[in-house]
């Protein structure tokens, strides 16, 4: 009875008709977009963590995260091509599985976006403390001042992560008065980051410190550490995974790209494609040179990434300059082989592109909210547009605060693993509801469609449930508690306000444009 309400895909395509965006972008832009989306604390600061969980296993760690997100990505190429609207996974769950399944999905997607933006935040912080304020003014943040409380998995003497909390704050405040990143911007900061882990992985892969000795052994944590154990090469891989959040964010923008049948698919495939190419050559560079060997617990398994124990080892001389001991792993490791002033750069390059990160994932937050606003779940006040700064500023403010706090008091690698289970469960939800489609809807125009799909659709779903079930135990928790959470407020409010619930749909897609309620009829699909 409660998996009623799927709101009709002529209702949903009818918004879309609405908006119209004119059609600008092509394959090159797509794929830039995307790599823009798809680069940072993943790379540039979790590097440590997976080693810290895989070892030199980390490069395989890339290659199954990197596979579970490709085959993820066709299946949203297929369905953002053809409900080119917001909303992205959580409109494609209404569609299909009706309103309590999409509320799920528009629930988890907090933690893939909102709680991304905190863990890039704290990544970024690494890197401002790190580099900007150690390294060019000698100055170091109290340990009180840098990092969460050790009860939360920070750092001995850690507090409160000031600068993770200013940047999310800073961030949010520009997204409310208007800010958005131009194709310009997003270029520039695209070819920084290019830059600075091509000139990390030449430097590295050539340097005399180059050793293959370092990959042995290549598994110390073996493949497949136990569910829930966060460790072993697969348990490397649902932290990684990380590293590659964001590339649904390509799908989103198929309303204005040019030919999208062809360039969306290849926006997105691409994208994640020559990431995952870097992210291979950047952890054999990282690994090669320092040596990436997990800290070993009285086990004989590596010490939990982001743990009080790991902590403590981190304080002493022999593992100080560890990689998996790192808040800016790359820098550090460009330090560590002679190479102090361009490790300086890169960390600069971190300092500079991380919070583009921060902002698109913050965007792309406060869209999934107003579209749900929009469709009555939430209070539609939440949704209000500011007069001035034509943005719906109230759900902006009330994101960033929830990115802030957990940003303040949450380690990078919990956050991360966190944003996963939700990004996992989002992707798992699409490629069921491709396959819906395909069923419910055989006849609708598919500008693209995946090939083998009754491959591709079991393989990610496949996929997604093993790395989720791969994560560490906490993390996995998060997902099912926080849906708790979501239920309660879904029945106590979301379900009797909802407008499909009261027979009315509103089509309109843009936040400057005007809404019209009109009536529906949800008999058909
Ligand atoms: N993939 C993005 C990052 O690594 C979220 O920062």
């Amino acid at each position: 009875m409660f998996l009623d309400r799927v709101k009709p895909l002529d209702a949903i395509l009818a918004t879309a008709e609405k908006k119209s965006l004119h059609r600008s972008l092509g394959a090159v832009q797509l794929t830039l977009f995307g790599i823009g989306c798809i680069i940072g604390t993943g790379i540039f600061v979790l590097t440590s963590a997976g080693a810290q969980k895989a070892g030199p296993g980390l490069m395989l760690a890339f290659i199954i995260a990197g596979l579970v997100c490709i085959v993820a990505a066709l299946c949203y190429a297929e369905i953002a091509a053809m409900v080119p609207v917001a909303g992205s996974a959580y409109t494609y769950t209404y569609a299909t599985m009706g309103e309590l399944l999409a509320w799920t999905v528009g629930w988890a997607l907090v933690l893939e976006y909102a709680i991304a933006a905190s863990a890039v935040s704290v990544g970024w912080s690494g890197y401002f403390a790190g580099t900007i304020l150690n390294e060019f003014f000698g100055l170091s943040l109290p340990a009180w001042l840098s990092a969460g409380p050790l009860a939360l998995g920070g750092s001995e003497g850690g507090l409160i992560n000031l600068p993770a909390l200013v940047i999310a704050l800073l961030v949010t405040w520009l997204l409310m008065i208007g800010t958005t990143e131009s194709a310009r911007v997003n270029a520039v900061l695209v070819a920084i980051k290019i830059t600075a882990l091509t000139a990390f992985i030449g430097l590295t892969l050539t340097s005399a410190y180059f050793d293959p000795d370092k990959f042995n052994p290549f598994l110390p944590a073996g493949i497949f550490g136990g569910f829930g154990s966060g460790v072993g090469a697969v348990g490397a891989a649902a932290t990684i995974f990380f590293a590659y959040v964001g590339f649904d964010a390509v799908s989103t923008a198929a309303e204005e790209t040019k030919n999208p049948q062809r360039n969306v698919p290849i926006g997105l495939v691409g994208s994640l494609l020559i990431c995952t190419i870097f992210y291979i050559l950047v952890a054999a560079g990282a690994i090669g040179t320092i040596g990436g060997q997990p800290i070993m617990g009285p086990n004989g398994m590596p010490f939990p990434a982001g743990s009080e124990e790991l902590a403590r080892q981190c304080l002493m001389p022999e593992h100080r300059d560890a990689l998996v001991c790192s808040n800016e792993a790359l820098a550090h490791v460009l330090r560590q082989i002679g190479f102090s002033g361009i490790g300086n750069v890169l960390g600069i390059a971190a300092f500079l592109a991380l919070p583009s990160v921060i902002l698109i994932l913050l965007f792309g937050q406060t869209r999934i909210f107003f579209v749900m606003a929009r469709d009555g779940l939430f209070p539609e006040k939440l949704a209000e547009v500011h007069p001035k700064w034509k943005t719906p500023y109230i759900v902006t403010g009330l994101t960033g605060l929830l990115v802030a706090v957990a940003a303040a008091f949450l380690p990078v690698g919990q956050l991360a693993d966190i944003a996963n289970a939700g990004t996992l469960y989002a992707f798992f939800m699409v490629a069921i509801a491709v396959m819906l489609l395909r069923k419910q809807a055989p006849d609708r125009e598919r500008p693209f469609t995946v090939p083998a799909l009754w491959l591709v659709g079991p393989l990610t779903i496949g996929g997604c449930l093993f790395l989720f079930l791969n994560l560490p135990t906490e993390a996995m928790l998060v997902l099912p508690g926080w849906t708790i959470i979501g239920f309660i407020i879904y029945f106590a409010y979301s379900r009797r306000s909802s407008h499909l619930g009261r027979g009315v749909v509103v089509v309109v897609d843009d936040i400057e444009g005007e809404e019209k309620m009109v009536p529906i009829d949800t008999s058909e699909n």
